[in-house]
C-alpha cells in the first residue's frame, strides 16, 4: 500500500508543475453541544499536494471527512491545528478566491432567483463586467447542458435537483477560475447528466485548470483523475495515481496455441487446453518474457487481455483493511 508519507510529498522535486495544494498535518475537530464542550475530531492529521494542472479525487465514505477538508481548504471553517497553502498563499487568504471556483456539496441557491440572476448575482460578486456576462453566463449554460432551458424565466425553485446541480456547477466556473473545488459534482444527475459533468472536467483539464474533487462515483473518477486519496475516518489511508494505485500492470487472461506444454504451465498456472488445440490461462505481469519464451517455443497468442483491479475493488479493500485495523 502506498503511504501517505512516501507518496506525494517524495514527488515533490521531481515535478515540473507548482503545487497549488499543499497540506501539513491539517487537523479539524468541531466543538457540539449547547455548551460547545462535545468534540467530534473530523481530521486527523491530512498531510496533502496537489500539483497545477492536476485532476485529484478525494475519496471516502459518508463520514470520512472530504467535506470538512474541502472547507477548510477554501478558509470556509479553520483548522484546529497544521498549516496549508493554497495557491502559494495560506488558507484562508482571501486574495485567492478570485481564482478558485466552489461547488458546494448542497448547493443553496436562493430559490426565487431564475437562474440567469443566480449567475448574474455571482458575477457580480467577482465584479465581472456586463458586457463579459452576457458573453459567459450564455456559454456556461450551453456547457452544463442548460441552454435550452428557460432560465431567465423560470425561478430555481422549479428546477430538478439535477438541474440546480447544473447551474451550481456553472456559478462555479463563472469566474474562470484557475482552480475548482467540486464537491460531489455528479450527485443528483442522470446517465446523461454524469456524462456532461465528466466532459466538462475533462474540458477544464484540457483548458490546464487544477480540479479537486470528492466524489462516491468511482467509475467517473477512475476515467477522470490523475491522482486519487482515500480517506476514511478522518484519515488519509492512501494517495497516488491510478497506476500507483491499481498497478500499470495485472493479471493478463491469455489464449494461444503451439509451444511446449511443459514449459508453458510454469507460465501459466492455471492453464488448460481447449478441444480445438489452443490452450489458455493467467498469467501475472512478466508478459514480456512470457512473450520472448512463447517465440522461441513457436507458440502464438490468439488473444491477451489485461485485467486489473477497478478503483471500487480497491477502494472497498482499504475500507475494510481499515476497519478490520480498528477491531
Ligand atoms: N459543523 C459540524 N459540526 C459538528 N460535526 C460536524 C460538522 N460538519 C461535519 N461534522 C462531522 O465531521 C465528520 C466528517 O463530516 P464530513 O461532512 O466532512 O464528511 P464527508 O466525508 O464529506 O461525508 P459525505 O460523504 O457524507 O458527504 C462527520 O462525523 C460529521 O458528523
Ligand atoms: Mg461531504
Amino acid at each position: 500500500m502506498k503511504s501517505v508519507a512516501d507518496a506525494p510529498d517524495a514527488l515533490l522535486n521531481t515535478r515540473d508543475t507548482p503545487p497549488v495544494v499543499l497540506t501539513s498535518e491539517l487537523r479539524k475537530v468541531y466543538r457540539t453541544g449547547f455548551w460547545l464542550n462535545q468534540k467530534v475530531l473530523s481530521l486527523k492529521s491530512c498531510s496533502l499536494t496537489v500539483y497545477q494542472g492536476e485532476t485529484f479525487g478525494l475519496l471516502g465514505p459518508n463520514g470520512a471527512g472530504k467535506t470538512t477538508l474541502l472547507k477548510l481548504l477554501l478558509g470556509i471553517i479553520r483548522p484546529s491545528s497544521g498549516r496549508g497553502l493554497l495557491l502559494g498563499k495560506p488558507l484562508g487568504d482571501r486574495s485567492v478566491k478570485q481564482c478558485i471556483g466552489y461547488l458546494p456539496e448542497n448547493p443553496y441557491l436562493y430559490e426565487y432567483l431564475t437562474g440567469w440572476e443566480f449567475l448574474q448575482l455571482a458575477a457580480g460578486l467577482f465584479q465581472i463586467p456586463h458586457r463579459v456576462q452576457r458573453q459567459r453566463i450564455p456559454q456556461l449554460l450551453e456547457l452544463v447542458g442548460l441552454s435550452s432551458f428557460d432560465t431567465r424565466k423560470k425561478q430555481m425553485r422549479r428546477y430538478s435537483k439535477g438541474m440546480l446541480q447544473r447551474v451550481g456547477m456553472a456559478q462555479a466556473l463563472i469566474n474562470d477560475p484557475e482552480l475548482v473545488f467540486l464537491d460531489e459534482p455528479m450527485s443528483g444527475l442522470d446517465p446523461v447528466g454524469r456524462y456532461q459533468m465528466r466532459e466538462i472536467i475533462l474540458k477544464l483539464k484540457a483548458a490546464g485548470k487544477t480540479i479537486f474533487f470528492n466524489s462516491h462515483i468511482l467509475s467517473e473518477v477512475e476515467q477522470v483523475c490523475d491522482r486519487v486519496a482515500i480517506l476514511a475516518q478522518g484519515e488519509l489511508i492512501c494517495t497516488g495515481s491510478l497506476n500507483e494505485l491499481l498497478g500499470s500492470s495485472g493479471t493478463y487472461h491469455v489464449k494461444g496455441q503451439g509451444g511446449d506444454g511443459e514449459i508453458l504451465k510454469q507460465w501459466l498456472p492455471s492453464l488448460v487446453f481447449n478441444s480445438d488445440g489452443s490452450w489458455q490461462g493467467t498469467l501475472q505481469d512478466d508478459y514480456y518474457d512470457f512473450l520472448s519464451s512463447l517465440r522461441l517455443m513457436g507458440g502464438q497468442i490468439i488473444t491477451m487481455n489485461l485485467s486489473r483491479t477497478s478503483l471500487e475493488e480497491f477502494f472497498i479493500q482499504q475500507i475494510q483493511q481499515k476497519n478490520n485495523s480498528l477491531h
